[in-house]
């Protein structure tokens, strides 16, 4: 890591004092002294941008991690000036500038200190490559809490941690390594109930102390370009996250195929194998979408081809797999093999696509096939060839999903294992180094990627995972943690990473499944299993040489126990649809850290074991060896266990059992869950009635589902179903309400209800306000199930002494 305290600088440069200050539509530019300029913009009522510029001059104004449709909103404000501070004032928060010397401070309507300048804005210029060091200071109240930034691998709250952000392939990476594969410069801060979120806006290597040099003080810093960075107010974790996720955008919504089951290794070949394993999912009824063939698919690692003698005839084992319920994900690395014979190669290198270093001669670096060359992903002419490359692949053969790796970028046997910084790129007609491209490398190529596969996958929705990535890459792809461990720290490090993912916007995330590097005991695979099925993508996968790691190589109580808990996703399907499509419409993430959920309830600062997936389910995976049960926090609220339906009264910690087939879930009271009937792969059947798990609570409790056709664009043009059922539950009566939205007509004529911890019996059933009889329901008094018309508006039931 370079730091600045290593090359020669002037030292430290501070603005000086406010000159003047100048309006510009929802902007301030403030000029100082030593002819800095700051740049406020109001977003919206609680999203401020600041940008600084030294010598007077702005950079040009580009990004790669907004989103294109970022929306201004409200951004109504006032201004007042006095002898000592400029203040500018939303219908949310005030923002004070020092006139004496450009620190901000940013404060509520009360004027509670939300964040403060410590040193502010400062500089160091940089000699060797031109440009500064642009840093930032602040003060911390005291207790502050810090989340977020990416993949990071360290404990969930970041407070006293120093990071880095530069993408970092990382074979089996070990707990608290400070730089990953992703760079995600966006953290969410929590003190006295007020959460506030930072982007940095910065794609050089970024660096972050959550007041580790000082207890006080936190700080961000890059080796590069302007400190531009947007302040986000909450008061509420959630209005932060999803606020930041508005600017970067999120993703369409994948094929709901693509939330199922994927089985991986590196790698499945020849094609015989791919049969077998694909015939022993079925003959076990083993619930699986997906199969992905890693590097050894390809002729000697060459991007784009297939190696003939392995898999003779691609298109044919991809249609006869589909035909099964499996769809092909492939993987696509960077590297281009320097190959005058190979197509690819010569296409790229006749239009001058690879990038080149600073002197002219081409990147060149080792990866899987050997010396290669690495297209510019920046350059918006080689995206669009990459994305044509898919034609065949996708359009032809009919691969169902692009899996993207090594674009970090990683380059074998070199230090620092990347591109040498001098490397120059496009950036979009930005032309700069590769200390500006790096952390932005893996996204564009798979932002190329996505733009391919949907290309040639339309009007079905395409799939596409990378292991590099940047803010605002969850636009175009999935993603994964990358070459974990089979261990069980690495399970306790896959829990806090996924979680730490959805509070950076990636919501589609999860892990290699048991570990990528050596092999989980059949124990630790279960754990891992149990984890995995409720992470927003679920793929089993591994290096393949320390053994199989199918779910049925650990013996057969492991393969029972994986098989219930996969049936268990693929009933939970239309539930986790439905917290998909509340984060592709709100940014909300898919799964809530227990500080997310509630933020006034101090015990869930340092929590990161337990975590809700979706709004209403309650999970707490076992991450140690040989145990028979573990002591959980619960939220505040109540919560039935999912097995025996046992109430628990949250706010504090309880002991649960947990033998190896029951892992601790808990739902929450007052919740609808819909589920699917088990498949063995999504649409398989035409479901014919869709059960809604009721859980009484004496109070309300709101829940939605949303339904589509679990492909293609139709839901775009409202053809979708979004329904929100509000359950209003008293001593002897229950009130259902549902809300219906969309037009969307689901297969499925009636629901079928399962009533969990009724107080009552019920005696009479009102359906819109008609009495019908119970036996008109189906009413089963001992499973307490029964049947309604999916239409309904209004549902009551009571007791016979309510009568
Ligand atoms: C990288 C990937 C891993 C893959 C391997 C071979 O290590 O992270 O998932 O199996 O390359 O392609």
């Amino acid at each position: 890591m370079i730091t600045s305290t290593e090359l020669e600088t002037k030292g430290n440069l501070f603005p000086g004092e406010v000159k003047a200050f100048d309006f510009d539509g929802d902007s301030i530019t403030f000029s100082t002294e030593n002819n800095v300029l700051l740049r406020i913009t109001v977003l919206r009522d609680s999203i401020l941008r600041f940008r600084y510029a030294t010598d007077g001059i702005f950079e040009n104004d580009f990004s790669y991690a907004l989103d294109k449709d970022t929306m201004h909103g409200f951004n109504k404000f006032q201004i007042e000036e006095d002898p000592s501070f400029i203040t500018i004032t939303t219908s949310k928060i005030k923002c004070k500038v020092a006139i004496s010397n450009l620190k901000i401070g940013i404060f509520d309507l009360q004027d509670q200190v939300i964040v403060e300048d410590e040193l502010g804005f400062h500089w160091e210029e940089n000699f060797e490559f031109g440009g500064n060091f642009v840093k930032m200071n602040k003060t911390s109240v005291e207790g502050e809490n810090f989340f977020g930034l990416g993949d990071t691998p360290t404990n969930f709250n970041l407070k006293g941690r120093k990071l880095s952000l530069w993408n970092k392939d990382q074979f089996a990476f070990n707990k608290d390594l400070e730089e990953l594969y992703k760079a995600v410069p966006f953290y969410t801060a929590l003190h006295t109930n007020i959460a506030y979120g930072i982007f940095f806006d910065n794609s050089f290597k970024s660096h972050f102390d959550f007041c580790q040099d000082k207890r006080n003080e936190v700080k961000f810093w890059a080796e590069g370009g302007e400190m531009n960075y947007y302040f986000i107010y909450g008061p509420k974790i959630a209005d932060v996250v999803t606020s930041y996720t508005s600017l970067t955008g999120t993703p369409d919504l994948p094929p709901m195929w693509a939330l199922g089951y994927h089985q991986s290794k590196w790698s499945y070949f020849p094609e015989s194998k791919v049969n077998e394993l694909a015939a022993k999912f079925r003959e076990l009824e083993f619930p699986c979408d997906a199969i992905h063939l890693d590097i050894d698919y390809m002729d000697g690692f060459r991007c784009f081809t297939w190696n003939k003698k392995y898999f003779p005839n691609p298109k044919l084992m991809v249609a006869n797999l589909e035909e099964k319920g499996f769809k092909t994900v492939v993987i696509i690395d960077p590297g281009i093999k320097i190959d005058a014979d190979y197509k690819i190669f010569k296409e790229a290198l006749d239009n001058d696509y690879f990038c080149r270093r600073a002197d002219g001669p081409f990147m060149r670096g080792k990866v899987w096939p050997g010396e290669c060359y690495f297209p510019d992903f920046t350059n918006p002419k080689v995206r669009e060839w990459w994305a044509g490359l898919y034609k065949e692949l996708v359009g032809e053969v009919g691969v169902k999903g692009i899996w993207n790796d090594m674009n970090e970028p990683a380059v074998m046997e070199v230090p620092g294992k990347t591109f040498p910084r001098d490397v120059r790129h496009d950036y979009d007609g930005n032309d700069c180094s590769h200390r500006k491209a790096h952390n932005i490398y893996g996204m564009q190529m798979a932002r190329a990627t996505y733009d391919g596969v949907l290309k040639y996958s339309f009007p079905k929705r395409p799939f596409t995972i990378t292991r590099a990535n940047f803010a605002g890459g969850q636009r175009f792809s999935a993603t994964w943690t990358g070459d974990n461990i089979a261990s069980w720290e690495h399970l306790w490090l896959a829990n806090t990473q996924v979680q730490r993912l959805c509070l950076s916007g990636m919501s589609f995330s999860g892990s290699d499944i048991g570990g990528f590097a050596e092999q989980p005991s059949g124990e630790l695979f279960t754990r891992w299993i149990q984890l995995g099925i409720f992470h927003p993508f679920c793929r089993v996968h591994s290096s393949g040489d320390h053994g199989n790691q199918e779910p049925w190589s650990f013996g057969e109580e492991v393969l029972s126990i994986t098989r219930e808990y996969i049936k268990l996703r693929y009933q939970l399907l239309p539930y986790l649809y439905t917290a998909f499509h509340q984060y592709v419409e709100e940014g909300i993430p898919i799964l809530k850290p227990l500080v997310y959920f509630d933020q006034e309830d101090v015990h869930t600062y340092y929590r990161s074991d337990e975590f809700i997936f979706g709004n209403q389910i309650l999970v707490c995976p076992i991450q140690d060896p040989h145990v028979q049960g573990r002591r959980m926090y619960f939220p505040r609220g109540k919560w039935y266990n999912f097995w025996n339906d046992e109430v628990v009264t949250g706010g504090k910690e309880f002991w649960v059992d947990a033998p190896l087939e029951k892992s601790p879930i808990f739902i929450k009271e007052g919740a609808i869950i819909p589920r699917f009937p088990a498949q063995n792969y999504v649409d398989e059947i035409e479901i014919e009635a869709l059960f809604l798990d009721i859980y009484y609570k004496n109070g309300n409790e709101t829940s939605i589902l949303y339904e589509d056709a679990h492909d293609g664009y139709d839901y775009k043009k409202g053809r979708y179903s979004l329904k929100t059922f509000k359950f209003r539950g008293k001593p002897e009566e229950i009130i259902i309400q549902q809300h219906k939205d969309g037009k969307f007509l689901t297969s499925y004529k009636h629901l079928e209800f399962r009533f969990h911890g009724l107080p009552f019996e019920i005696e009479k059933a009102y359906v819109d306000n008609e009495e019908v009889s119970l036996e008109s329901l189906d009413y089963n008094r001992t499973e307490k199930t029964m049947k309604i018309p999916k239409m309904f508006d209004l549902l009551q039931f009571t007791s016979a002494e309510k009568l």
